[in-house]
């Protein structure tokens, strides 16, 4: 990896504890289907597109859902997951997200949103950051769901930086994937056993933050 000119950061999971939240919508939606649906099964949902997700759910359930049907169960989903996070604050974002941000601003490291979410930017109001983004790309800026490496590549072009000059930060198998294939260093949020293909692995943001 050259210098680190460019840092791009996942959400949720990342910044922001939202995905437990996106977990137990998911898992209401299973239940209503009759879908059994494990913390384990979520792991192949987290980073993932709401379209994708819905589509493994119905994979793991073995049933099959016409576009319209998707659609109305898509929005069930996403009205429950926005009921848990309405009124997100400042008290939600993960432990050292805002300290490192802060950190990386103060050594003129640029910074972007590289999120699957379509609710990113009022999830990024509600937690008081949003001023702290060079560039914002989220799930209304790409056409292919993570691992395709889209979301990071435009991020990079948004910021103006070369692949090999932007580090990215993810808490998802398909996230880190997605890094890895735009030529990126990732640094994988959680474990090891979780995230084998990160360059490196942290428990979490406040293990960058310098004292
Ligand atoms: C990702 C989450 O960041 O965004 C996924 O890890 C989620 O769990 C995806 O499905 C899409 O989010 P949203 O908010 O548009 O449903
Ligand atoms: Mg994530």
């Amino acid at each position: 990896m050259e210098a680190m000119k460019g840092a791009i950061f996942d959400l949720d999971g990342v910044l922001v504890d939202t995905a437990k939240y996106h977990y137990l919508a998911w898992k209401k939606l299973a239940d209503q289907l009759g879908i059994d649906f494990t913390e384990a099964d979520n792991e192949q949902l987290k980073g993932v597109s709401r379209v994708r997700s819905l589509e493994i759910l119905l994979e793991l359930g073995g049933i099959e859902k016409d576009e319209l049907e998707q659609s109305r169960l898509r929005e069930l989903k996403n009205n429950w997951y926005l009921a848990f996070i309405k009124d997100m604050t400042e008290k939600e974002l993960l432990a050292g997200a805002k300290e490192y941000l802060l950190q990386l601003r103060e050594e003129g490291v640029k910074i972007s949103l590289g999120s699957a979410s379509k609710n990113a930017i009022s999830i990024l109001k509600s937690l008081n950051i949003y001023e702290l983004f060079d560039e914002i790309i989220d799930g209304t800026k790409v056409a292919n769901a993570k691992p395709d490496p889209e979301v990071f590549l435009k991020a990079a072009e948004g910021l103006g930086l070369k692949p090999n000059e932007c580090v990215v930060f993810e808490d998802a198998q398909a996230g880190v994937q997605a890094g890895k294939s735009a030529g990126m260093y990732v640094v994988g949020i959680g474990t090891k056993e979780n995230l084998p293909e990160a360059d490196e692995v942290v428990a979490g943001l406040y293990q960058l933050v310098k004292s």
